[in-house]
């Protein structure tokens, strides 16, 4: 059964670890994610870009997948089935479908236009009994479409969004969606902590976990963070397992070209980035 992530969420912050919120983006993706997270007897999150769910042919077809999903499998760890980045159409959308969480980004809004929308959103999603995540200063990089400056949020706007009941923060400090440039300046932890200081109790999310250096993971999750989002590097890791397997011929060898054959490269290799991930956030163990 789906959950919300707010226990998870609440649970991982009081027990300083992280849980990954791992993007999916069709069946291969979703099935190696929840096998590894059953295997490591964590908690995770399911995220779903609106480029994603489209591709899939709507969200009401990944509600169901993912559903049937965890059924079939015997999956037992908590899952929660979240919008990543959504619009406020967006969000309906998934709440409709089955959702069991969603993030409402109005962080491209002036603040007072973020601070009711949220405000509005935060009801009906709880109501429906989903968590919802809000953000406060755009997240860099490009993602499915979506292209932000990476700026660092300001704390007393985020307490703004905070105080409206949301269930978790996205707060901007200099993090970036995507393979960070050589020139990065990295984290700011001065902005985080000052966010921290500001929001209290509020599980704090850092998108763009791509690609940061373990320690300043750690750092990042003794200061607040409990909710870690990863999608390229499960792209990067499946892209190499699968050029690999074309370049040494194997597609050409026997019944290579068999889709179940020819993804199960990939598939694996998402297996073993989410685990080193869970293994570096610490919520092995944790369900
Ligand atoms: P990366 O693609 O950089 O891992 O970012 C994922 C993310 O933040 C999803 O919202």
């Amino acid at each position: 059964m789906l959950v919300s992530a707010t226990e998870m969420l609440k649970k991982a912050k009081a027990g300083h670890y992280a849980v990954g919120q791992f993007n999916i983006n069709n069946l291969e993706w979703t099935k190696s994610i929840l096998q590894t997270a059953q295997e490591l007897n964590s908690p995770v999150i399911l995220g779903v870009s609106e480029g994603a769910g489209k591709y899939m042919t709507g969200f009401k077809t990944v509600a169901a997948m993912v559903e049937a999903m965890i059924d079939e499998m015997g999956i037992t760890v908590p899952v929660a089935l979240h919008l990543d980045h959504g619009t406020y159409e967006g969000c309906y959308k998934c709440i409709k479908a089955g959702f069991s969480s969603i993030m409402f980004d109005g962080s491209h809004y002036p603040i007072e236009e973020n601070v009711e929308k949220t405000r509005e959103l935060v009801k009906v999603a709880h109501a429906m009994g989903l968590s919802i995540e809000a953000e406060v200063g755009a997240i860099g990089g490009e993602e499915d479409g979506v292209v932000g400056m990476g700026e660092c949020a300001d704390p007393d706007e985020c307490k703004a969004i905070a105080d409206l009941g949301i269930d978790f923060l996205a707060a901007g400090i200099g993090n970036i969606h995507g393979k960070y440039p050589a020139n990065w300046k990295g984290l700011s932890f001065e902005t985080l902590a000052a966010i921290q200081e500001k929001t209290g109790e509020m599980p704090l999310v850092l998108h763009g976990g791509t690609g940061i250096p373990a320690d300043m993971i750690r750092k990042a999750i003794d200061l607040g963070v409990a909710k870690i989002n990863v999608n390229t590097e499960c792209q990067l890791s499946f892209a190499a397992a699968t050029r690999k397997y074309i370049e040494e011929g194997k597609d050409e060898q026997g019944k290579g070209y068999d889709p179940r054959k020819l993804l199960a490269p990939g598939a694996a290799a998402i297996k073993e980035t989410v685990k080193e991930k869970m293994e570096l956030f610490g919520s092995v163990g944790k369900a």
